[in-house]
């Protein structure tokens, strides 16, 4: 795999909202993240996210599957497209579909994910009402690299809230989304400054396996441990 270096090229694909991609612009644009956005792409062509991106000037991509006559070669067609643009790693940032594993094999190391659960619980969607569903006392949000399985991958770091008695599905998404909003620029702060690597052992950090994911503590904003 290319070593990684800042300023790293990076891709985002996002379905939606895009209020992660959002945290990684505030975050490159405040000096926080060595990144520069070679493009960002959805297979919504509606998406907020790619409004968004033109806001900021950034090159936007609205590539819908309709048009394509399986998954694989949608997805093959899209990381062409990304590889076009420069990117030498792409952030899913609710990117709601889940990619081909052939199409994908060149990406290795160099993908990565944000999912709302302390994976390996909870992979998939409904993860806020698992979690209730299930009693736990606490929930969190995982960013991980991306393989063939769905929400499956090495995990990199982790963060943590503890559920409260009334919490509702929508309140805990809610307080959980802010802390997507620092661990997803932290975690992606680590990759392009070539702190954080997967390597055939595992994933690494300065070189060091890491034998559990990093967590992002409490209100330290950008800070993984
Ligand atoms: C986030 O909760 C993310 O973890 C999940 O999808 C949601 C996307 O939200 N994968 P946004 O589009 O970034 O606002």
């Amino acid at each position: 795999m290319p070593a990684m270096s800042p300023p790293l090229a990076v891709a985002v694909l996002a379905s939606g909202r895009g209020s992660n991609l959002e945290a990684l612009i505030q975050a490159q644009q405040d000096g926080r993240l060595p990144v520069h956005f070679t493009l960002v792409a959805s297979n919504k062509t509606t998406a907020p996210a790619l409004r968004l991106a033109e806001e900021h000037g950034i090159a936007s991509l609205a590539l819908d599957p309709a048009g394509y006559a399986s998954r694989h070669d949608y997805d093959v067609e899209l990381l062409r497209r990304i590889a076009d643009s420069g990117a030498q790693c792409v952030v899913l940032a609710g990117f709601m579909r889940v990619l081909d594993g052939e199409a994908i094999a060149p990406w290795h190391g160099r993908i990565i994910n944000i999912h709302p659960s302390l994976l390996p619980k909870y992979r998939g969607l409904h993860t806020h009402r698992k979690a209730l569903a299930a009693g736990d006392r606490e929930h969190g949000a995982s960013v991980h690299y991306v393989t063939a399985e769905l929400d499956g991958g090495p995990v990199i770091a982790q963060s943590r809230i503890e559920i409260a008695p009334d919490d509702t599905e929508d309140s805990l998404a809610d307080r959980l989304l802010a802390h997507e909003h620092r661990l997803l620029p932290a975690t992606l702060d680590l990759i392009a400054r070539g702190r954080v690597a997967l390597e055939a052992t595992g994933i690494t950090l300065d070189g060091q396996l890491l034998v559990q994911p990093l967590s992002l503590q409490g209100e330290q904003a950008g800070t993984v441990k």
